[in-house]
């Protein structure tokens, strides 16, 4: 097996090891928010700290010297030149209110560059997976099948996947660009976990996606399976991808949207 190889088994065992644990421990009244983070819409429940301790334990088990990126504060250095990408809940709001688009996202990075991502989502019964050279596959029953994207999609047929980034201050000026892209579009979706809006762009159910403010911990596994379905994820002017702007799409509708936002000037707050 080839190191990605290696590393994305482990990252999908961990993955599923979480999400079955947040499904079963989720209490009956929903978790408590024990942290808001940039706004009082950015909430942290015990739940999403529990779930990465068991991720990093998990990981640290059988790869001691590997560096970590968690969203709710594992962040440490390793020596191996191996990263882990760790979004132990990506959709924390829906998890909270039991709505069913969340997910576990783990990548593994080495020396910088995303080489494996696993996605987890319980309560649709799926695991997304790609490993860099490898393609992208959804593993669900009846079977696993590979994730291709749409391509070509006229922007005006595209359904296209967003989100709001909590960060105070920002909102007004999301609303703004989102008013000129709708009347654009065939439809908006706000699915609220940006890991998930990536798989389903990968697997063909979303035809784009854009998003302000999203972290690398949102992004990595999920961009990853976008690439290796197709996709293109970048960021504005030839940028790379990154919390100033995430467009994914599949080729001919990603420039087509992405030269509708350049017009909207989404970088301005
Ligand atoms: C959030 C989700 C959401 C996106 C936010 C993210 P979290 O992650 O991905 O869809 O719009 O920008 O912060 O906090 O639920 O892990
Ligand atoms: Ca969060
Ligand atoms: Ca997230
Ligand atoms: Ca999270």
């Amino acid at each position: 097996m080839s190191l990605a190889e290696d590393l994305l088994e482990l990252a999908v065992a961990t993955a599923r090891e979480a999400g079955r644990m947040l499904v079963d421990k989720r209490p009956a009244g929903g978790p408590d928010v024990v942290q808001t983070k940039s706004s009082p819409t950015d909430v942290v429940t015990q739940m999403d700290r529990s779930a990465e301790a068991l991720i990093i334990e998990r990981i640290r088990e059988e790869r001691p010297g590997d560096g970590f990126l968690g969203e709710e504060g594992g962040t440490q250095a390793g020596g191996s030149g191996v990263r882990w990408v760790i979004d132990p809940i990506d959709g924390t709001v829906n998890y909270l209110y039991d709505l069913p688009d969340w997910a576990v996202s783990i990548a593994a990075e080495v020396d910088g560059a995303a080489v494996a991502g696993a996605v987890e989502m319980p309560r649709r019964g799926e695991t997304y997976t790609a490993a860099r050279g490898g393609g992208a596959l959804l593993h669900a029953a009846p079977g696993t099948r590979e994730l291709r994207v749409n391509s070509h999609v006229p922007l005006a047929e595209a359904l296209v996947a967003t989100g709001f980034g909590y960060a105070a201050g920002r909102r007004a000026r999301q609303a703004q660009v989102l008013t000129g892209v709708l009347p654009g579009v065939r439809d908006i979706r706000r699915g609220g976990s940006c890991c998930v809006d990536l798989c389903s762009l990968a697997a063909g159910r979303l035809d784009a996606y854009f998003e302000r403010g999203v972290q690398a911990w949102d992004t990595a596994a999920g961009a990853l399976i976008v690439q290796e379905a197709g996709g293109r994820v970048e960021g504005l002017l030839g940028a790379p991808a990154g919390p100033d702007l995430t467009i994914a799409a599949g080729p001919g509708t990603f420039e087509a949207l992405h030269d509708l936002l350049a017009q909207l000037d989404p970088l301005r707050d």
